[in-house]
């Protein structure tokens, strides 16, 4: 396994619609390999989740994992979950304002509006089928990173450009109220 390196905004990797992955692609050993690397470089960087085309490679695989995240101390645990070809598609009208970052926009978050709820359906990294409901902030996280797999980072959905914001000043001036939001949203959605 390797820590990759993380392509930063402005790199065309990240513009990339990634290309979906056959069975026998994903079962490959090389494939298999890269999935290690993009889980080891997502820990390394302690991100929420990581895309494959953030680490370079712009094929449909995203990690999600949420473990007492230290750059995002109120989201709930989430268990390391691979979605490969993803399909996220909203249950519900109702959204809410989630402060997101993202470890290829360095220093930088910013408020965008996410479902509170979606069916996610994948394979994971054996190419079993996945089909799962995913609520509150927990939804945001996987809205988040397949937005990454269609060539989309979370600036492009910041509605009011004033809720920009470096990580410092998040804390000083904008974490409390983000916080209480957020608390509210994981009550009523357990997630
Ligand atoms: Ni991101």
């Amino acid at each position: 396994m390797a820590i990759r390196k993380i392509a930063t905004v402005g790199h065309p990797v990240l513009r990339e619609v990634t290309r979906a992955l056959t069975k026998e692609e994903l079962r490959s050993d090389a494939v298999q390999r890269f999935i290690d690397d993009l889980v080891e470089t997502m820990r390394d960087a302690a991100g929420a989740g990581l895309a494959a085309n953030q680490i370079y490679e712009p094929v449909r695989i995203t990690a999600i994992e949420v473990a007492e995240n230290p750059r995002y101390p109120y989201k709930p645990n989430y268990p390391l979950t691979i979605l490969v070809n993803p399909v996220v598609t909203p249950t519900t009208d109702e959204t809410f304002l989630n402060y997101e970052g993202c470890l290829s926009v360095p220093n930088l978050r910013g408020e965008v509006r996410r479902f509170t709820a979606v069916r996610v359906r994948a394979w994971d990294r054996e190419g079993n089928d996945l089909d799962l409901e995913v609520k509150g902030l927990t939804a945001g996280t996987f809205q988040h990173e397949v937005d990454h797999l269609d060539g989309k980072v979370f600036l492009d959905r910041v509605e009011d450009t004033r809720s920009l914001t470096t990580w410092a000043d998040f804390e000083r001036f904008h974490k409390a109220a983000f916080v209480e939001r957020a608390k509210a949203l994981v009550a009523k959605h357990g997630s």
